[in-house]
C-alpha cells in the first residue's frame, strides 16, 4: 500500500496503460482520478475499482482543450482537496511516411501528446508544489528511436522525453519529482486508433501479442518507478535493448532502420497512413 492517503490523477484512464495504472494505484491505496474523453468507460472503471474498496472519481477531460483540463483539475480540488501524483498519459499515434502526412496530422499529434501533457502539467503544478508530489510523463521507446512511418509519433515522444529531462531538474527546488516512463510495446488500444484519434473496431493490431507486455505488468513496473521517484524507466525487455542500441550502436541502428524503410516501401507494409 505505497500510496495510501494520496490522490493520483491519470489522464487517458479509459483504456490501456491508463486504465491499468488506475487499478494499480488504487490497489496501492490511492484515491484515483480517472480522466479522459469517454466518460461511459470511466464510470465503468470507477465501479470496478470501487468494488475493491478503493475510492475513484471519474472526470471528463480532453487534453487538447485548456478549458477542459482546467475544469477537470478544479473538480478534483473541490471534491478531493489535494493532488499528490499526476500521470500525463493521454496519447495516440499518427502513422505514415512523411510524404503521406500533412502538417495538420503532425499538429494533431502534438496537440495531444505534447501540448496535452503541457496543459496537464500547467493545471497540476500548483497542487504538486503544495504536496511536494510526483509528476509522471508517459513517453515511449519512440522517444529514443524513430522507426520508419513513425515520424509524427516519434517527434512527439522525443519532445516528451526532452520535457521530462528538463522538468526533472527544474522542479527539484520545489520538491516535485518527475518520472518519465518509456514503454515498448504494451497491450492497449493504441494501435487500433486511427490518425484522427478515433478508436476503430475494424483495425487489427499489427504487433504480435507475444511481443506485447500485458498492461497490468507494465502498470506494476510504472507504479514502482513512480514510488521510488526514479528519473526515468524504460519498460519491456525489447524496449531496453532498443534504447541501449540507440545509445551504444547508433550507426547500426540507423542502417537497420534504413533497410527496414526500403523493404517497407517494396512490400508496402511500412509507411502507410492509418485511416
Ligand atoms: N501501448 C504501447 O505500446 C505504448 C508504447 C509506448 C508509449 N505508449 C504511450 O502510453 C500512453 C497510453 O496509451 P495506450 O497505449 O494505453 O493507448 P490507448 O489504450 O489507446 O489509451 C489512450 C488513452 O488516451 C486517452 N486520450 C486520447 N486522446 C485524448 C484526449 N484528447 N484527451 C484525453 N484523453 C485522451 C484515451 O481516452 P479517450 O479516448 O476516452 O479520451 C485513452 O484512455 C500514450 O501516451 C502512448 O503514447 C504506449
Amino acid at each position: 500500500m505505497r500510496f495510501t492517503g494520496k490522490v493520483v490523477v491519470i489522464t487517458g484512464a479509459s483504456s490501456g496503460i491508463g486504465a491499468a495504472l488506475s487499478k494499480e494505484f488504487a490497489a496501492q491505496g490511492a484515491t484515483v482520478v480517472l480522466a479522459a474523453r469517454r466518460l461511459d468507460r470511466l464510470e465503468e472503471l470507477k465501479q470496478e475499482i470501487e468494488k475493491t474498496g478503493a475510492k475513484a472519481l471519474a472526470v471528463e477531460c480532453d487534453v487538447t482543450s485548456e478549458e477542459s483540463v482546467n475544469a477537470a483539475f478544479e473538480k478534483v480540488r473541490t471534491e478531493l482537496g489535494q493532488i499528490d501524483v499526476v500521470v500525463a498519459n493521454a496519447g495516440f499515434g499518427v502513422t505514415g511516411n512523411i510524404d503521406r502526412l500533412k502538417v495538420s496530422d503532425i499538429e494533431r499529434q502534438f496537440d495531444t501528446n505534447v501540448y496535452g501533457a503541457l496543459r496537464t502539467i500547467y493545471a497540476a503544478l500548483p497542487d504538486l508544489k503544495k504536496s511536494k508530489g510526483r509528476l509522471v510523463l508517459i513517453g515511449s521507446v519512440s522517444g529514443f528511436i524513430g522507426t520508419p512511418g513513425s515520424a509524427a509519433y516519434a517527434m512527439s515522444k522525443f519532445a516528451v522525453r526532452a520535457l521530462g529531462d528538463v522538468l526533472w531538474a527544474e522542479l527539484d527546488h520545489a520538491g516535485v519529482t518527475v518520472t518519465t516512463i518509456h514503454p515498448g510495446f504494451i497491450e492497449s488500444e493504441i494501435r487500433l486508433v486511427d490518425n484522427s484519434g478515433t478508436y476503430r473496431t475494424d483495425f487489427k493490431d499489427p504487433v504480435p501479442t507475444w511481443l506485447q507486455m500485458t498492461a497490468p505488468v507494465a502498470a506494476r513496473q510504472i507504479v514502482r518507478a513512480v514510488y521510488n521517484r526514479r528519473r526515468q524507466a524504460v519498460i519491456t525487455f525489447h524496449g531496453k535493448v532498443f534504447v541501449l542500441m540507440s545509445r551504444f550502436t547508433p550507426c547500426l541502428v540507423a542502417h537497420l532502420l534504413r533497410f527496414n524503410a526500403n523493404q517497407g516501401l517494396k512490400t508496402g507494409g511500412i509507411g502507410a497512413r492509418k485511416e
